[in-house]
C-alpha cells in the first residue's frame, strides 16, 4: 500500500473507522475516500457496485457493520445477521469486481467457540458452540472470514480477516444499553458521580477475566497487517493481558472520581470465566499494542465528557 493509494474505509463514521482514518493521516496516505450511510447504504448491492465503479479504490478497510452490546445482540438477532451479511457480501464482492488489491475485513473474537481453551488461538475457529447469546453476529462474522478465503481460493483476491479482541476508546458508543462494557460502566459510574450517588448497584459478582485493546492499536494493527500480512484465516488482534472485571470496574471508577459503594452481585450472571486471545501470530509479525489499559481508559473518559454527543448512538 503505497502513500497515494486509493483507500476506502467503510464505516469511518463508527469507533474503529474513524480510528483507522486517523492512522492512515497520521502515516501520510493522502487519497482516503469514504461515504456516510446516507451517501452509501451498504446493504444495498447496486449502491456498493455503483460506488466502486466510481471511487476504484484499491485497498479497502471494511470497518463498517452492525455492532453493538449483548442486550442489542440479543433483542435484535434478525437485524444483526441480516444487515452484516449484506453488508460484507456487497463491500467483498464489489472488491473483487473492482479487482482492489488488498482488502481487510474486521470480524470479532466472539466468532470462537464460547468454552474453547484459554487464550484463544486462531485455529479453535469452529471447534464447539457459539455464545447463544450473539451467535447470529458470529455467524455472519465467520461467514465474511469464509468469504475472504473462498475468494483468495477460487479468484486469487488478497482479502485478510482480522480479529480484535474487545475495544475501547475515543469514539466509542455510550449508549445506555446498546453499548459494550467499558463504555456502559463508564458512563454508569460518570452518573452516579454527577448524582452524587450513595452506591451503584447491577454489576455482576466481578470475577471474569477480560481483555481490552485501545482502538488506536487496533488501528495500528490493521495498517500493519494490510502492509505485512497476506494469509487467509483470521489473525487475533488484542493485547494478550487479561483483567478481572472488578479490576477494571474499580479504575474506571477511580478514573471517572467516583467515590461512593459498588455492589458486586452473584446473582447476576457473570457469562464465560475467562476471554482472552493468544496474539503471538501477530506479534511475530512485528506488531504489539502500546496502550496500557489506565491510560486508554482515561483517553477514553476525557473524549467522553467532552463530546456532548457520546451517549446518543443506538
Ligand atoms: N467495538 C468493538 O469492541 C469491536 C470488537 C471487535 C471487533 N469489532 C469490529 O470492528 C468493526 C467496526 O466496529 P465499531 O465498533 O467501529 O462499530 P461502530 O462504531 O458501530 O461503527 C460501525 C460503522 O458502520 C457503519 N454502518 C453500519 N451499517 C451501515 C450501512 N448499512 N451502510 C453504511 N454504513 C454502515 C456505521 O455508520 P453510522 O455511523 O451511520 O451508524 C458506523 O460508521 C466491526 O466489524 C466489528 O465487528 C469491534
Amino acid at each position: 500500500m503505497n502513500k497515494n493509494a486509493k483507500i476506502f474505509v467503510a464505516g469511518h463514521n463508527g469507533l474503529v473507522g474513524s480510528a483507522i482514518v486517523r492512522e492512515l493521516e497520521r502515516q501520510g496516505y493522502t487519497d482516503i475516500c469514504t461515504a456516510t450511510r446516507d451517501e452509501l447504504d451498504l446493504t444495498d448491492t447496486h449502491e456498493v457496485l455503483k460506488y466502486f465503479a466510481t471511487q476504484k479504490p484499491t485497498h479497502v478497510f471494511l470497518a463498517a457493520a452492525k455492532v453493538g452490546g449483548i442486550t442489542a445482540n440479543n433483542t435484535f438477532p434478525a437485524d444483526f445477521i441480516l444487515d452484516n451479511l449484506r453488508i460484507q457480501t456487497n463491500v467483498i464482492d464489489a472488491s473483487r469486481w473492482f479487482e482492489v488489491e488488498k482488502l481487510l475485513f474486521l470480524g470479532s473474537s466472539c466468532i470462537y467457540p464460547k468454552l474453547c481453551p484459554q487464550p484463544i488461538k486462531e485455529e479453535y475457529l469452529m471447534t464447539g458452540p457459539l455464545e447463544p447469546t450473539n451467535d447470529a453476529y458470529a455467524i455472519a462474522k465467520i461467514a465474511g472470514i469464509k468469504m475472504c478465503d473462498a475468494y483468495r481460493a477460487q479468484y486469487g483476491c488478497n482479502f485478510i480477516s482480522a480479529m480484535p479482541t474487545n475495544i475501547y476508546g475515543r469514539g466509542d458508543n455510550f449508549h445506555p444499553t446498546n453499548s459494550h462494557a467499558i463504555p456502559q460502566i463508564m458512563r454508569k459510574l460518570h452518573e452516579a458521580k454527577i448524582a452524587d450517588a450513595f452506591e451503584v448497584r447491577g454489576f455482576a459478582d466481578g470475577s471474569p477475566l477480560r481483555e481490552f485493546l485501545y482502538v488506536d492499536d487496533l488501528a495500528r494493527a490493521c495498517l500493519h497487517l494490510m502492509q505485512h500480512y497476506d494469509e487467509p484465516g483470521p489473525i487475533n488482534v488484542g493485547t494478550g493481558i487479561d483483567y478481572t472485571m472488578r479490576e477494571t470496574i474499580m479504575l474506571i471508577a477511580q478514573i471517572v472520581d467516583y467515590k461512593g459503594n459498588i455492589i458486586f452481585d452473584g446473582n447476576i450472571p457473570n457469562g464465560t470465566p475467562r476471554k482472552v486471545l493468544d496474539v503471538s501470530r501477530i506479534h511475530a509479525l512485528g506488531w504489539h499494542h502500546e496502550e496500557m489499559l489506565e491510560e486508554g481508559l482515561r483517553k477514553t473518559y476525557d473524549w467522553f465528557c467532552k463530546t456532548p454527543d457520546a451517549s446518543k448512538r443506538m
